[in-house]
């Protein structure tokens, strides 16, 4: 943590720079939906400019107010009715898109299966019938725990076509996981499938969907999905199949106009510490951010193809695969499984068939795809990409340059954004096609959006590093934490007076580009140095023999804390004393003797979220010789104890 201590500003220490730009090119500037003077328009008025957005959707009610807004609470287009369905089915429908695909889908054992906009309309409407039939009302709450299947996106509509607020839960989490939001939310209804497929094998969602319904007493019926012929046990009068109760359902289901602050959704994100927060959004912001940022940021017309590799069990998923999107009415691929199997060259298999134009992925994949080598993209014709997208780390520029020159043959720009569960929509973007784009930065908030670097005071930073602030209200913005105020106030809105912290260290150089340094739980202090440690990470990351690296801060008698990296080495190199000493000198050579590590540890894999995301705070436990934390969110607990076992060892 940054010291709270003092009255000395507290700010972080730059220590990297990266001089390589890219700007557009002009044949990309001409056709893109976003040009320069969307900056200007949005800076004069930005409640305005968002309006204006707004009245690009289907509205039953026009709101009277853009905003009103008194800190922390913000209410977007109030008085506005509308029902988010309309903007992504109907409206799609009447102007011609009927037959469409919306959804080219591809299950990880090879089936396919295409639902054009008229397809999914009618089995939107279906099932909302079908919720209704079973009681379901608007407000009321539904678990969702499935699969990557079209079956999700079908749940999630239909919730939305009658008002009622859906919860999905990513299908890998545990049954205490699931247990643990059913409790928070008291949804009345679950809907599941009998299994999914990751890897080859196969996931018993249902079965674990029952472990946790033994002790959730406010369900009262689950639907459940056929994926397979996979085992179950079937409860009579509480489950219920999906293909059966489709079957009568009719396919007429008119939407239930809501305000435009109805609660949509809530998503619940794992803090660093305590249980998870139960992400609320609204309705008529949520959709505006969300359509909005897909028009500018990916850019999408009438005959792209757009495959964001997120699971919809992610924010990442809902906003860009579910309501920016299809809000748009733009052909998508969605793809179940991993991008390993049957072999690393899965998703360029897919973009290939498919014709992707425009992908959306996250560092981490990026990394994987590195390690794996470029032998893979290298036997597919992807040439119908035209655009990239990362989100959800920082992404080091080694993997920047990597996806710009072996997925984007160097033509396609590259939209690094970064936004959060909390934020509904990106925040910090390129608009490609207008920003000259830097490996490794976020560059500039997005138009109608402003944000700072702020110290622990308040004062701004106009250049170096410190805490990200989002200093204006934006629609996208979460409403709150479920049945959890006080929380709300205190993680998001108590550090300065009405602004937003999002939790972030970020720098700002002298071109006004924002890089974000990663949580500030990840910012260390060294000898009277704040460093970040994504910015040695990166560092690590350039040295050949390096793949993936995490840094974390241990105590020090001297220096307060010092540095310990756990690396993986890729290709030949085989780990050893010599290689450890050549990256402590490789670091310190690129960033100062400051960040050179105390000790190197071979960690042929590293400990992670199931969204990809490294746990460094497992990692500061095993350098510190703590109990292990909490391992619940872990993708897979038994890296832990291989790299324990080696730091041990060693
Ligand atoms: C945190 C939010 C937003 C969807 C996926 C993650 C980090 C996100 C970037 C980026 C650097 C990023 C931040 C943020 N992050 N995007 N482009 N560059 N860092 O959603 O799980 O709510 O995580 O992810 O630390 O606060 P999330």
């Amino acid at each position: 943590m940054l010291s709270k201590k003092g009255t000395k500003a507290a700010t972080i220490d730059t220590l990297l720079t990266e001089k390589r730009k890219f700007k557009p090119s002009s044949s990309f500037a001409r056709q893109a939906n976003a040009k320069k003077s969307i900056y200007t328009t949005a800076k004069k008025d930005y409640v305005k400019f968002w309006e204006n957005l707004a009245s690009e959707l289907v509205w039953k009610k026009k709101w009277k107010k853009g905003l009103t807004w008194k800190a922390p609470d913000a209410k977007w287009f109030v008085g506005g009715k509308l029902n988010v369905t309309e903007s992504c089915l109907d409206r799609h429908i009447e102007e011609g898109r009927k037959n469409q695909a919306a959804f080219i889908w591809e299950g990880e054992p090879g089936d396919r299966r295409t639902l054009t906009y008229y397809e999914l309309y009618k089995q939107v409407c279906k099932f909302a019938n079908v919720l209704k039939s079973l009681g379901i009302r608007k407000g009321d709450r539904v678990a969702i725990y499935l699969p990557m299947i079209p079956e999700l996106v079908i749940s999630m509509l239909a919730c939305a076509r009658i008002g009622a607020i859906h919860s999905v839960v990513f299908g890998g989490f545990s049954p205490e996981s699931l247990r643990d939001r059913i409790l928070d939310l008291e949804a009345k209804l679950l809907i599941t499938a009998d299994g999914g497929y990751r890897r080859g094998q196969i996931i018993p969602l249902k079965h674990d969907a029952d472990v946790a319904l033994n002790e959730c007493p406010s369900v009262t019926d689950v639907i459940i999905i056929k994926r397979g012929d996979f085992l179950l046990r079937f409860k009579e009068g509480r489950d219920h199949w999906y293909h059966r109760m489709m079957q009568e359902a009719d396919a007429h289901c008119p939407p239930v106009s809501v305000d435009s602050e109805h609660p949509l959704f809530i998503l619940y994100t794992s803090g660093t510490t305590g249980k998870p927060k139960g992400i609320m959004h609204t309705t008529g912001g949520y959709l505006t951010g969300v359509y909005a940022t897909t028009k500018y940021v990916f850019d999408v017309k009438g005959d792209d193809v757009f495959w964001c590799t997120a699971d919809i069990g992610w924010i990442t998923g809902h906003s860009y695969i579910v309501y920016g999107p299809m809000a748009m009415g733009v052909t998508q691929v969605m793809y179940e499984g991993a991008p390993d199997w049957p072999d690393k060259d899965r998703f360029w298999q897919i973009v290939e068939d498919y014709g992707v134009s425009v992908f959306y992925t996250a560092p981490t994949a990026i990394r994987a795809f590195m390690k794996w080598g470029e032998q893979f993209p290298r036997k597919h014709d992807l040439s119908t990409l035209r655009l990239l997208g990362t989100v959800g780390e920082p992404i080091n520029p080694e993997a920047w340059m990597w996806y710009y020159e072996h997925i984007g043959n160097k033509k396609c720009p590259i939209v690094d954004t970064w936004w959060q569960t909390e934020t509904g929509h990106i925040l910090i973007t390129p608009l490609p096609g207008v920003t000259a784009t830097k490996p490794g930065s976020a560059t500039r908030p997005f138009p109608g959006i402003e944000a700072k670097i702020l110290d622990e005071q308040g004062r701004e930073i106009k250049e170096g590093g410190g805490y990200l602030a989002i200093t204006k209200p934006w629609p996208g913005m979460l409403r709150g934490i479920w049945g959890d105020r006080k929380r709300f106030i205190e993680t998001y809105w108590s550090k300065w007076d009405g602004i937003y912290f999002p939790g972030d260290g970020a720098k700002i150089d002298k071109d006004k580009y924002f890089w974000i340094l990663g949580r500030v739980d990840d910012v260390i202090n060294t000898a009277g140095h704040r460093i970040s440690t994504m910015e040695v990470e990166s560092a690590l990351v350039e040295h050949n023999a390096v793949v993936e690296a995490a840094v974390v801060g241990i105590p020090h008698e001297l220096k307060g804390q010092c540095l310990v990296a756990f690396v993986t080495l890729g290709g030949e190199t085989t780990f050893d004393d010599i290689i450890s000493r050549q990256l402590r000198d490789f670091v310190a050579r690129k960033i100062g003797a400051i960040a050179r590590p105390e000790r190197i540890i071979n960690a042929p894999e590293l400990p992670k979220t199931r969204s990809g995301k490294i746990m460094r705070r497992l990692l500061r436990d095993i350098a510190t010789g703590k109990l292990l934390g909490d391992t619940t969110t872990l993708a897979d607990p038994d890296v832990l104890a291989r790299i324990q076992r080696r730091y041990e060892e060693d």
